[in-house]
């Protein structure tokens, strides 16, 4: 087993604005756990902590469109959030919530630290303003077209399809979510961090694991697909972004010149990694703070992939201005989890919400365990069905797991009285199968592939299975006792240890299990293959796990399409946007000309773009344009368009846009161009 190992696991802290649904189950929770509870039975010292971030405009745009406070959102979904996670079985530590006074204490002095070590650059900047409703807009109050893979519903702060975090004047056609109108653009004062001073090394840290000539981590160890985001994102270029906002919830920053604004959500988020270790240390008597700073120690996030940037780029990089904080030694972010050929969204509520999952299946926590382990997300997204729950319980958990504990209880009761028979001599094939299974899961925990160490523990079920159906000991028993009781202590060897490997993943199950065979987790040696003596006396079992109806099935389906809103575009009616006036000066701005597409190409990754050359009066230019949907690049040549010449050029997948094809757009997000009604010169003026 080793020296044991010191560990801080966190889980992504979840918003204390809704229910958690499997995908963040999935994604986060789940796997950690596992993770978490192996470390905790190899007996490393391990601290997994994680808690409800209460801040953000997500908050404060549900409280406002239910017209409550933002306390009263977080202090329900906080409550329901932590009762659920208890309920499935994730074990934290410790379950904190940014609100708490300590963490606003803790992030606040975080704050001043670096702001007195002079990281942050107070600017004056223009940033977008709802006029109708008087106030900033935080990046999650405006929503847009995501300029690197055109998802139209993308955050000011982050595209959730393509997970690229943004800043909210990169959108395309910004809308306020408070007024569905345009915002403007007025000047705040802001502190913001200089990320583009810290490529180098983040590239250097990314790419081979050591920073300052120190080997860190080994890059082999982390996710390729964590790896390619991290290094698309430093090699796309890192930009200055402010750490503060216009926000009246939140962490109020602590400087005199900063009223009315409040912390960045995801500079105060991840230093409630830290509170909550703290306070966890508080409460229990270590030191929290010399945890984070401890070298031996490692640092392990638990997230999903649209919260790569945050746990790979700027948190590393708060980390490291900080100064003696550990980094990250890995983030195995998994990628995201589907319901039934769709993507999960609470907008649309297309999910299956926990609290709801533990109501119609109470104490069937250990079923959904296993099925989210055996799909977890791990180097691609993947899909939960209910068919596939029930087949997998029906066909894995019941007739493989419960069928052979089951069968050898019971048929020692039946010949021997309870009582496990005398060991024959030959047991090393079991034993040394036994060993195998304990080494291979290991490894695949430490590797973060949980879906093939589960696969690995329940092989030690399959053999349990085999062993018998080849042994047949209730023919046997015809004619040797003494040789039936052989086999069934082998197989009892089998239960006890099978108890052990599924205990990471099945913590209720493996402790059944272990009831049920007299023997205590905590002391079971796992290099010891006779766990069971001879004479000792087991329980008469009961059922693992019941069958899942096909009605059980079909309730699901039937809630999963009776709740499903269908709405794409979550915050905004097309019909309703009217647009401020603007001034005949601000409409000459506009330069509008026509223009002949002379060639047109897909984007590669990128459903949505097509890259298109343009003839302006003789003058070839370079536009992107998300119309791949509706025209294929042969249908486009040779068309005159609508063009608007002088937007800002913005670089798009390695593109340099020069402007913008303008299109009608009508409510079902259909597109069409603007011919001129007779054929006409490219470069004529539109006015
Ligand atoms: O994406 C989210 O749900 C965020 N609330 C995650 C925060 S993780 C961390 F930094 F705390
Ligand atoms: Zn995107």
């Amino acid at each position: 087993m080793g020296n044991p190992k010191k560990y801080l696991v966190t889980s992504a802290l979840p918003y204390a604005n809704g229910p958690l649904h499997l995908g963040h189950i999935a994604g986060a929770y789940l796997p950690a756990d596992i993770f978490v509870r192996y470390l905790r039975i190899k007996k490393d010292d391990v601290v997994f902590v994680c808690g409800s971030d209460e801040h953000g405009a997500a908050i404060t745009i549900k409280a406002k469109k239910e017209g409550t406070t933002p306390q009263k959102v977080v202090d329900e979904f906080h409550e329901l959030n932590k009762l659920t996670f208890e309920k499935f079985g994730i074990s934290f530590d410790y379950y904190d919530r940014t609100s708490a006074e300590h963490h606003h204490k803790k992030a606040q002095d975080f704050f001043t630290d670096l702001n007195n070590k002079g990281v942050f650059e107070k600017q004056e900047r223009e940033q977008f303003y709802d006029e109708e409703n008087k106030q900033f807009l935080a990046d999650r109050y405006i929503t847009g077209t995501c300029p690197k893979c055109d998802y139209d519903a993308a955050y000011g702060d982050q595209c959730e399809k393509c997970g690229s975090s943004l800043s909210p004047t990169e959108l395309v056609n910004p809308k306020s979510t408070l007024s569905g109108n345009a915002p403007i653009l007025k000047k705040t004062s802001h502190w913001y961090l200089p990320m583009q001073d810290h490529e180098a090394w983040l590239r250097e840290w990314i790419e081979s694991g050591t920073l300052d000539g120190e080997q860190l981590h080994n890059p082999k160890d982390w996710k390729n697909h964590v790896i390619g985001q991290c290094k698309s994102w430093v090699d796309g270029g890192l930009q200055s972004r402010a750490m503060t906002r216009d926000l009246d919830w939140g962490v109020k920053v602590p400087l005199t010149d900063a009223e009315g604004k409040v912390l960045y959500v995801w500079l105060d988020a991840p230093i409630g990694y830290i509170s909550a270790t703290n306070k966890w240390a508080e409460l229990n008597g270590f030191d929290g703070e010399a945890m984070w700073k401890d070298k031996d120690r490692e640092l392990v996030h638990f997230i999903g992939k649209d919260n790569i940037v945050f746990h790979c780029i700027i948190f590393p990089i708060l980390l490291k201005l900080h100064g003696e904080y550990n980094l990250p030694k890995n983030v195995p972010a998994n990628e995201f989890l589907n319901l039934e050929g769709d993507k999960l969204s609470t907008s649309r509520n297309w999910a299956v919400w926990l609290h709801e999952y533990m109501e119609d299946f109470p104490d069937k926590e250990d079923e959904l365990r296993y099925v989210l382990t055996s799909i977890l997300p791990e180097v691609k997204d993947s899909e939960f069905t209910w068919k596939d729950y029930q087949a997998r319980i029906n066909n894995e958990l019941v007739a493989i797991l419960g069928n052979f504990v089951n069968r050898a209880l019971v048929l020692t009761h039946k010949y021997f009285e309870g009582k496990v028979p005398a060991a024959g001599a030959d047991n090393k094939f079991v034993s040394e199968q036994i060993q195998k299974a304990y080494k291979s899961i290991d490894d695949n925990i430490k590797n973060y592939t949980f879906r093939q160490a589960l696969i690995e523990a329940m092989n030690v079920a399959r053999m349990g299975n085999k062993f018998l159906a080849d042994t047949e000991p209730w023919k046997l028993i015809k004619s040797d006792v003494e040789k039936t009781g052989e086999i069934l202590n082998t197989s009892l060897q089998i239960v006890a240890h099978l108890a052990k490997v599924i205990e990471a993943f099945l913590p209720s199950t493996s402790a059944k299990i272990f009831d049920f065979v007299g023997l205590d987790s905590k002391t079971f040696d796992i290099s010891v293959y006779e766990a069971l003596k001879g004479g000792s006396e087991i329980k008469k079992p009961s059922l693992l796990f019941a069958k899942i109806e096909d009605e059980q099935v079909e309730k699901q389906m039937e809630k999963l399409k009776d709740n499903k809103k269908e709405t794409s575009a979550p915050m905004i009616e097309k019909e309703v946007v009217v647009k401020p006036n603007m001034s005949f000066d601000d409409f000459t701005r506009l330069d509008l000309k026509l223009a002949t597409i002379k060639s047109a190409n897909k984007i590669k990754k990128a459903d949505r773009l097509l890259h298109l050359k343009i003839d302006v009066a003789g003058e070839f230019k370079d536009v992107v344009s998300g119309i791949a949907e509706y025209y294929t690049p042969e249908n486009v040549i040779g068309r005159t368009v609508l063009y608007l010449a002088n937007l800002e050029p913005r670089k798009i997948r390695g593109v340099l846009s020069q402007g913008m094809i303008l299109m009608a757009e009508n409510n079902k997000g259909e597109l069409s161009f603007m011919l001129p009604e007779k054929p006409f010169e490219s470069g004529a003026e539109v006015r």
